[in-house]
This record gives C-alpha cells, sequence and structure tokens, in this order.
C-alpha cells in the first residue's frame, strides 16, 4: 500500500517511511480479524506520517548510521502506532463521525471496538519500543510523553464550556496532546542518531514549536474549511464546549456577543454554531490566531535553520514550511 503522496516530494526518506509502514502492518496482524481490519482501514486511509518522517530526519544529525536499520525503522513505526491509538481514543470523546474522509472505528465499530483497538495499539507502540532500546531513559521519555498526552487532553476535558478560558490554558492543552508527540518525534531521532548535545536540545524545541503551530493550523482549518476538504468534521469541538484559539482570542472583550449562543451549551443548534463562527471571524479571531502560529513557525523554521549544516537540515526547512503552510 503506498503512503501518503506527500513523501513523493522526499524521495530521501521514502524508502524508511514505507519500511515503517510495511512494519506496522505486521505488527497489527491478529486473530481477531474485525480489530485487524478496523487498524488496516485506519492504515490505509492515508496518514501523512509525519511523526516518524521527522524522526528520521532528525536522526541523521548525528555519527550514528542508523539508514535502513530495523532499529530506526521500528521506532518510527512505534511513533506512528502511539499516534494511531490517541487518534482512536480522541474520536471516541470527540464523538467524531470521520477521520481522513473514513468513517470513524467508534462510528463504524462503536465505542467498545474502539477502545480495545485503542489499547492494542498502545501495547503493539510499547512493543516496538522495547525493540529498538535497551535505555531506560528512553522508556521513561515515552512514559513521559504518553502521561503528557494524556494530561492534555484531561486539561481540555476539564476546560470545557469555560468562555474564561485563557491562552497559557490553550497552549498548555495543546502541548500536551499534540507538541508532546512531535517534539518527542524530533529528540528520539537526534538522541538515537547519537546527535550533538545542542541539536539534541534544539530538536526538543523545534518539535514543541511544530506541534504548537500544527495544532493552531488544525483549529484554524475548523473556522476556514468544509468538512469535505478537510476529511474530518468541523466545528464539532464548539459543541463540545472546547474552544479553540480563534474564538479564545475573539471572545477578549467581547463575550457578551457570544453569550446568547455559548450559553446553551450542548444544546447549540447548527444555526448557533454559525453564527458564533461569525463572530469569530468579525472580531479577527482567526487573523489573530494565524499571526500566533505564525511565530511558532517561525520560531521552528530559526531553530532548524541554526542545525549543524547537512542536507537534512534543508529538508527539515522545506517540509516544515510546507507543512505549516497547509490546507487540510
Ligand atoms: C491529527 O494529526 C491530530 C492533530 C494533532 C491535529 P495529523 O494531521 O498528523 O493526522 P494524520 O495522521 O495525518 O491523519
Ligand atoms: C488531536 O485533537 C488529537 C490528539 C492529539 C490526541 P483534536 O480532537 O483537536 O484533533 P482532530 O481535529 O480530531 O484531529
Ligand atoms: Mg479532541
Ligand atoms: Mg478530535
Amino acid at each position: 500500500m503506498a503512503i501518503h503522496p506527500i513523501w513523493s516530494h522526499y524521495p530521501e526518506i521514502e524508502d524508511e517511511l514505507a519500511t515503517s509502514y510495511a512494519v506496522i502492518e505486521k505488527k497489527v496482524r491478529i486473530r481477531n480479524k474485525e480489530v485487524e481490519q478496523v487498524i488496516f482501514d485506519l492504515l490505509y486511509s492515508g496518514g501523512k506520517l509525519l511523526r516518524p518522517a521527522y524522526f528520521i530526519l532528525f536522526s541523521r544529525f548525528g555519527d550514528s548510521d542508523l539508514k535502513k536499520t530495523t532499529q530506526l525503522t521500528h521506532a518510527a513505526a512505534s511513533l506512528e502506532v502511539l499516534h494511531m491509538a490517541t487518534l482512536i481514543h480522541d474520536d471516541i470523546i470527540d464523538d467524531s463521525p470521520t477521520r481522513r474522509g473514513i468513517e470513524t472505528v467508534q462510528s463504524k465499530y462503536g465505542k467498545d471496538i474502539a477502545v480495545y483497538t485503542g489499547d492494542f495499539l498502545f501495547a503493539v507502540y510499547f512493543g516496538l519500543l522495547a525493540e529498538t532500546t535497551n535505555s531506560v531513559s528512553t522508556i521513561r521519555l515515552n512514559a513521559f510523553v504518553m502521561r503528557r498526552i494524556l494530561l492534555g487532553e484531561l486539561d481540555q476535558m476539564h476546560l470545557r464550556y469555560n468562555t474564561d478560558i485563557t491562552l497559557r490554558q490553550y497552549l498548555r492543552n495543546i502541548t500536551g496532546k499534540t507538541a508532546q508527540l512531535f517534539s518527542l518525534s524530533c529528540l528520539q531521532g537526534a538522541q538515537m542518531g547519537k546527535a550533538d548535545l545542542k541539536t539534541i536540545t534544539s530538536s526538543q524545541h523545534i518539535g514543541h514549536n511544530i506541534g504548537i503551530a500544527f495544532q493552531i493550523l488544525d483549529d484554524i482549518l475548523d473556522y476556514k474549511q468544509d468538512s469535505i476538504s478537510l476529511k474530518k468534521p468541523v466545528l464539532e469541538d464548539m459543541k463540545q464546549g472546547v474552544y479553540s484559539l480563534p474564538l479564545i482570542l475573539a471572545l477578549r472583550g467581547h463575550k457578551k456577543n457570544f453569550t446568547p449562543y455559548l450559553s446553551k451549551g450542548q444544546d447549540m443548534s447548527d444555526d448557533d454554531i454559525q453564527q458564533v463562527a461569525h463572530l469569530v471571524k468579525k472580531y479577527n479571531g482567526i487573523e489573530e490566531a494565524q499571526n500566533l502560529a505564525e511565530r511558532y513557525t517561525n520560531k521552528a523554521l530559526t531553530a532548524i535553520q541554526q542545525l549543524p549544516e547537512r542536507p537534512e537540515r534543508d529538508l527539515l526547512y522545506d517540509l516544515t514550511e510546507r507543512l505549516l503552510n497547509r490546507k487540510h
């Protein structure tokens, strides 16, 4: 099965990504054909493989030649499997009907199967990780990141329907639920590739800033696109009380204009949601969110420019720039 077409622009890592993809295919074969099929459906639905790609690129900044080794492809695969598990569980929590243009696991097979499938993938992730490292500190790092992803989701849940949510709280939530995994991917790449200390430190910072910009852009697309082109529902979060950056910024100084709609909570109609979306645009929520995304993008790009001079540095720059100008 071919991987996402974005990688045809990056032949230098396409092979390794394809191998990592094949590793996942192999590791998820199980007797329970229902769960197996569910995972294959998700796997073949065209994920962008961003986290393994950042991992692979950062692994090339050091002395150890990991190119095409099993250690490299298994570690890359583990990151994507962790991502897949969190997506399946995220769709349960968000009660989301579609992802990547197809019906979600939770919608098609029910929440029970979706919980088990996500859990199974966490087990596959640990298994892959164990095959790639003896380092207790790597295991500790991965456990820490999993914990932060969960805490990000929990904090987000705790703040639902809160119109006083601050920028700082939002940034903390998305640091957990999204940026940590990007940061881990970059850091683990630099560490396994035995990069110098400066690159290792920088990789974590770059991954964090990419992750924050990426999630802000994802939240902006919710307001700018329709669900067909985005291949997942739009503005679902608002009804569930998850207020993302464009709304948080538009609420500043204009809260009373939003209250008639937001105060309905779960009972907001489609029309109410459209009204809020309109107000978000009117009070520049999208523009201001875009400015903030740009600041994080620039932080990442500036730090990438300061990495040691290697072909991978230019690849990283190009990929990050392309990604953070994305439309889907
Ligand atoms: C989706 O991530 C979840 C967010 C962090 C916004 P991706 O956009 O990387 O998901 P896929 O794997 O390519 O579908
Ligand atoms: C992203 O959360 C999922 C994780 C990082 C676990 P969202 O709920 O904001 O993302 P989408 O829009 O469903 O991909
Ligand atoms: Mg969510
Ligand atoms: Mg979601």
